[in-house]
């Protein structure tokens, strides 16, 4: 029997070397933390200044809804603006586009069914196939009027755009059990429990990111937690700023893991991230990454926006090779919301690991901005790589010594950042001498707009 090669494997010879990345520098601002700044401008009126935002277009979307609601939002430079929040909101002309960040319209879904400012939430492709019912129940339980679309294929799945119609009563409070683990549907809550009637809580089973609770405590808002059970107390009336108000966005730790994936895979890297958001329920990536040998080291330097801010930094000498990327690793369902949006990632940095990589209880994947375990596979199985899904996660056995060819057509992203981030990630440790094509660059820029520029300018010799 002649056993065919695969498409390029008779050209591979040899593991390409690719070119260390060396440097030290910030990422942009954290996109969870951009999106509530923004959103904290409407919690009272004044003025704030708003530094390192990030200029995404994630968090791009919800500053165009601030100023559809009136706010005064002026530019001091890429990243920082003067925001001056009125007495009265304004009720948007037009619908709110949310384009394509789900966290973006889900925290205003609540915000605004709170404040009683009746509107229309929508988004673009992706984001208006994705599940809205998960705020729709807790926001209809507290009285809003807020209702989604039939999903054009899934009739049991509601989705956007969303009409938020006025308010007869305020809302009440509630007392919720997350069915899933989801800091969106939270901080929805959350959000509308701020200008309840009474008391909201949340019970969260497996902990999701806490931004909305460490911004409201720092800004100091009624809000308390205990355990798994968060308490917002209702009826705040927006009180004037005393003073102006200066939010600074720490660094981005899902876009650090882009930068920190690459270094992993690539020896004689040497790279300092400074002041990215070192909170805990986003670094379950570091973790993975510990098991699997890499030396990442955490350094705390400052606080902000209640969290805690510092450097990430990898040091792989020289002599290191991928050899030594070894362990078997397997994450479970409590184990996911640290690390979400870092799975496509930690796939990729897996291929070349030695041992099995097992994610289950992950779900969710499926629903965020594709079906990332779909996506995943297809593009792994266009470069040569390795990945078995599961209705819930995949399992992948890494071989440090696997070759990887360049795809035979553009590689689907789905339209989707962390897809398309990631593999740019292994092309340039894999395969750095072919510039593999994606099907959608553009949609880097939802999250990390010039990672091309930034991961060129740390391998430059
Ligand atoms: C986010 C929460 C997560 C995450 C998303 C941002 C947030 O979504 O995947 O990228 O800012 O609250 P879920 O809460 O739906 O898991």
């Amino acid at each position: 029997m002649v056993i065919s090669p695969l498409p390029h494997e008779q050209d591979l010879v040899a593991l390409p070397n690719p070119q260390p990345l060396k440097g030290t520098l910030s990422v942009p601002g954290d996109k969870s933390l951009g999106h509530r700044a923004w959103m904290a401008t409407l919690l009272r009126p004044g003025t704030y200044t708003l530094y390192n935002v990030p200029n995404n277009a994630d968090v791009t979307a919800t500053r165009e809804c601030m100023t559809a609601l009136g706010l005064d939002v002026t530019p001091v430079n890429e990243t920082d603006w003067q925001v001056t929040s009125p007495t009265a909101l304004g009720t948007p002309a037009h619908p709110l586009d949310c384009k394509n960040a789900g966290t973006a319209m889900r925290l205003l879904a609540g915000l605004l069914s709170g404040l009683n400012i009746p509107a229309t939430l929508v988004g673009d492709v992706s984001l208006s196939s994705r599940p809205m019912d998960r705020i729709l129940t807790p926001l209809q339980r507290m009285g809003a009027n807020i209702t989604g679309q039939a999903h054009p294929s899934k009739p049991n799945v509601t989705v956007a755009p969303l009409q938020i119609h006025p308010q007869i009563a305020p809302l009440t409070g509630i007392s919720y059990t997350l069915p899933m683990p989801s800091a969106q549907v939270k901080s929805a809550i959350l959000m509308a429990g701020l200008f309840a009637q009474g008391t909201t809580t949340v019970m969260e089973p497996i902990p999701s990111r806490d931004h909305t609770e460490r911004l409201f405590q720092s800004l100091g808002l009624p809000l308390t937690t205990e355990g798994s059970t968060i308490t917002v107390q209702g009826g705040w009336q927006r009180p004037a700023l005393e003073a102006p108000l200066a939010l600074t966005v720490p660094g981005d730790p899902s876009s650090a893991a882009f930068i920190l994936g690459a270094a992993a895979l690539i020896p004689g890297s040497i790279i300092t991230l400074e002041n990215v958001l070192l909170n805990p329920t986003r670094l379950g990536w570091v973790k993975v990454f510990r098991q699997w040998g890499v030396p990442i080291k955490i350094q705390e330097t400052g606080t902000s926006m209640g969290e805690t801010l510092g450097s990430l930094s990898l040091s792989w000498d020289k002599e290191s090779s991928t050899d030594r990327l070894k362990g078997d690793v397997t994450l479970t369902d409590s184990d996911i919301p640290a690390l979400i949006d870092e799975l496509p990632l930690l796939a990729i940095v897996a291929q070349r690991v030695q041992g099995t990589f097992t994610v289950g209880g992950a779900e969710e994947l499926r629903h965020k901005e594709s079906d990332r375990i779909a996506l995943l596979q297809s593009a792994l199985r266009a470069v040569g790589g390795n990945m078995t899904p599961l209705a819930d996660g995949f399992i992948i056995e890494g071989d440090p010594q696997r070759m990887f060819f360049a795809p035979t057509a553009a590689i689907s992203t789905g339209h989707d950042h962390r897809i398309a981030l990631s593999m740019r990630v292994l092309n340039t440790a894999a395969d750095p001498n072919i510039y593999w094509p994606l099907d959608n660059t553009e949609c880097m820029a939802v999250s990390f707009p010039k990672f091309d520029t930034v991961l060129a300018q740390l391998q430059q010799p």
